[in-house]
C-alpha cells in the first residue's frame, strides 16, 4: 500500500549561490513555511525569484545552505546516498516545463521508467495504463512522445510522477509550454488526480487564473515567501 501524504515543514531554509564573479548572493532568505498533508499550493513569484530552486530543495535535489526540510518523520535534508536516492525515487514526483519524456519509448513504457528505480514496490504495467486511463490516455498508451500533442505529452509526464506513488507533486510550470486552453485542462486533471490520490501538490506557475485554483497562493520575492499562512504557519514563525 502506498503511504498516506504527510506534512511538509520548511524552517529557516536559506539558499545562497556564488555567482560568475565568485560573490555570493541569496536565493531563499530563511523560508518557513508549512504545508498540510494533501494540501495544494500555487507558487508564484517573479522570473529569478528562486521558485525552481525552492522546489529542487524540497525533492531532495539540491541541500539548503542552512535551514531544514522535513516531510513526514523524515527529515529531506538530512538524508544522504542510497537515503536520498530512495526520497527521491519513491517520495516525491517531478513535473518539469518540458515534459522530458524518451522519444524512443511508447507513453506506457515512460510512465514505468521510474519504477526501474526500485527494487522494491515496483509497479506494474496495469497500473501505468490505469493512470493513463485516468488521465484521459486510454486510448494513447503505445503512441510515441513525437505522435502526442504538448498536453498529452505532460499529462503522461504526470502518470510518470505518480506511478512509484508518490505522495508530494513537485510542479515547475507544467503548463509553460502549453496554449491557455491546455494548461488549463493540464491544471484540472493534475488537481484531480491529486484529490484522488490525496496527494499534497506545489505547483509553479505565472497564470493567475491557474493559482486561483489552489487551495492557497505562496508568493517568492526578495529570498521571502508571502502568502496566506498555511495551518501551522503562525507556529513555525513563532
Ligand atoms: N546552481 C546554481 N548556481 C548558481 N546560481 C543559481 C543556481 N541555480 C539557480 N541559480 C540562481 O538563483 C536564482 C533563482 O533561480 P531559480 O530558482 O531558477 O528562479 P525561478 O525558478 O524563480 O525563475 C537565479 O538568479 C539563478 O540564476
Ligand atoms: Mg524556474
Amino acid at each position: 500500500m502506498d503511504e498516506p501524504a504527510q506534512e511538509l515543514v520548511l524552517h529557516e531554509v536559506t539558499r545562497r549561490f556564488t555567482g560568475p564573479d565568485g560573490t555570493e548572493f541569496t536565493v531563499l532568505d530563511r523560508i518557513s513555511s508549512t504545508v498540510a498533508a494533501a494540501e495544494t499550493v500555487a507558487i508564484v513569484g517573479p522570473s529569478g525569484s528562486g521558485k525552481s530552486t525552492l522546489l529542487n530543495l524540497i525533492g531532495g535535489l539540491d541541500t539548503p545552505t542552512s535551514g531544514s526540510i522535513r516531510l513526514g518523520a523524515d527529515e529531506v535534508t538530512a538524508l544522504t546516498g542510497l537515503e536520498l536516492a530512495r526520497f527521491r525515487a519513491s517520495r516525491v514526483g517531478f513535473v518539469f516545463q518540458e515534459h522530458h519524456l524518451l522519444p524512443q519509448l511508447s507513453a506506457v513504457e515512460n510512465v514505468l521508467l521510474p519504477s526501474l528505480a526500485l527494487s522494491e514496490g515496483r509497479r506494474d504495467e496495469e497500473w501505468a495504463r490505469k493512470l493513463l486511463g485516468r488521465l484521459g490516455l486510454g486510448g494513447r498508451l503505445d503512441a510515441f512522445p513525437g505522435q502526442l500533442s504538448g498536453g498529452e505529452r505532460q499529462r503522461v509526464a504526470l502518470a510518470r510522477a505518480l506511478v512509484n506513488g508518490a505522495k508530494l507533486l513537485l510542479c515547475d510550470e507544467p503548463t509553460g509550454n502549453l496554449d491557455a486552453e491546455t494548461g488549463a485542462a493540464v491544471v484540472t486533471l493534475l488537481l484531480d488526480v491529486a484529490r484522488e490520490e490525496s496527494a499534497t501538490v506545489l505547483m509553479v506557475t505565472h497564470n493567475a487564473a491557474h493559482a486561483r485554483r489552489f487551495g492557497r497562493s505562496l508568493q517568492l520575492r526578495e529570498g521571502g515567501l508571502t502568502g496566506t499562512p498555511g495551518v501551522k504557519d503562525g507556529e513555525v514563525r513563532a
